[in-house]
């Protein structure tokens, strides 16, 4: 495995890994020390560049003459290294693949699409919720937070019922090929990766959508002739790895930072139109996908910083947020901030092409939360997922419904 070479000493170095297992419990003071270290720092253990304030964050990933997603949006180099799995048609190309794969997804993905999701959406929302009244206490991942992407949004998608938690487990490796080299995986990990790649392509082939859904219209993209079957085979399985891990995520960890500022779930329970702002706030705070990763085109100067041909530079999405420069009072949960411009859904070409379908998702099961329930607590000890997609494994709640 090559690792970017340094053929001078970086002026900003940092022996620190801020995707290591232990860090990711809590990685805010870590990034607050890299923001400050200078605007583009080394991060030695990882053979990378990070940076951290919102502005470079902001230029990595909007300026596309500089900066390329043909090597990868994670931690692995594809310029360097051999991918561990087929790379997106969408994510990781760049234009003018680019703009002919997204502007489809962007009419597949229509608001006038979304809005026809809205009803279903709403009642299945609220009978989740009336279950969770019942059970007063539950886990906040398995019993909210991942019952709805992994029920409607996967049916909104077309792909079949049976089988499902194989694509939480297929994300699981997403998530690793984000924060640990491929060089570091355990052979059984490779294997594991190698099976389901095989196993995921029948689940998202043509035969396995169902007609009249997101997967369909795809496919009837490749019948137009405007993308190849093959691509429209990856293009489905962006779409339930891209849409599945971060909303499942972004919901949980709504749950809890709502749970644990009262004041601010009192502001929902008097205005449920709130929640949208909670949303916003938690994907400012402490957003599902921490790192954007990109490659540099070429050598170049970046704030008095060489940097090589094809090195990866991980864009720390999070660290941004919270960077005083750009926020006020950055580390504090405020759902009345005004929210717009964080980085939590990317922005520029490749910003979120699924926000909408997200923040209906999260709209809808929060509205009927807090239209039921008077308040909520943690009920025990949470457990977090490690980095890169940052979340709950496990997130014990309990509620008082209102009277
Ligand atoms: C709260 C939930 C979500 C979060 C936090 C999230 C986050 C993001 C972020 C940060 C990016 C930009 C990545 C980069 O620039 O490197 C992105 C892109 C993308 N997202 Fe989402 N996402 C969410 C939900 C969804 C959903 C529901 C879908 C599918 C319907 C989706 C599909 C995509 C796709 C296809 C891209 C690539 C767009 C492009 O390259 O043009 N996402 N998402």
């Amino acid at each position: 495995m090559t690792v970017a070479t340094q053929k001078y000493e970086p002026p900003y170095i940092s022996n620190q890994n801020p995707l290591a297992p232990g860090v990711a419990l809590d990685p805010f003071p870590l990034y607050k020390q890299l923001r400050e270290m200078g605007p583009v720092v080394w991060l030695e253990p990882l053979g990378v560049w990070g940076v951290f304030r919102d502005a470079m964050v902001r230029q990595l990933i909007t300026d596309q003459v500089l900066f390329t997603n043909v090597g990868g949006t994670g931690l692995q180099n594809y310029f360097r290294d051999t991918p561990w799995r087929e790379p997106s048609p969408v994510l990781e190309v760049d234009p003018p693949d680019h703009t002919r794969i997204r502007s489809m997804l962007a009419r597949v993905l229509s608001p006038g699409a979304i809005n026809k999701l809205k009803s279903k959406f709403v009642v299945e929302a609220k009978t989740i919720v009336a279950r969770l009244i019942e059970m007063r206490e539950f886990d906040g991942v398995a019993d909210f937070a991942k019952a709805f992407p992994v029920k409607v949004f996967l049916d909104a998608v077309g792909v079949a019922d049976k089988d499902r938690d194989n694509v939480l487990v297929y994300n699981d490796l997403v998530r690793k090929s984000r924060t640990v080299r491929l060089s570091d995986w355990p052979p059984e990990d490779r294997e594991a990766a190698e099976d389901i790649a095989g196993w995921l392509a029948g689940f998202c082939s043509r035969e396995n959508v169902v007609p009249g859904s997101f997967g369909s219209q795809i496919y009837e993209a490749v019948d137009a002739g405007e993308i190849s079957e093959h691509e429209g085979n990856l293009l489905v399985r962006t779409f339930i790895s891209a849409g599945t891990e971060t909303t499942i995520a972004a919901i949980a960890q709504t749950l809890f930072y709502l749970a644990t500022n009262p004041d601010q779930w009192a502001i929902v329970r008097r205005d449920t139109s709130k929640v949208r702002a909670a949303f916003e706030e938690t994907l400012r705070f402490d957003p599902p996908a921490q790192i954007l990763g990109r490659c540099a085109r070429d050598d170049f100067d970046w704030e008095g910083v060489r940097i090589g041909k094809h090195d990866k530079i991980l864009g720390f999405a999070s660290a941004a947020n919270r960077d005083p420069a750009r926020w006020l009072e950055p580390d504090r949960y405020l759902i009345t901030r005004d929210g717009v411009g964080h980085l939590g859904l990317g922005t520029g070409i490749h910003g979120c092409v699924g926000q909408m379908l997200a923040r209906l998702q999260a709209d809808v099961l929060l509205t009927a939360l807090a239209s039921e329930v008077e308040s909520i607590a943690i009920a025990g000890t949470p457990v977090r997922t490690p980095s890169a997609f940052r979340g709950f494994k496990s997130l014990p709640v309990s509620i008082t419904p209102a009277t």
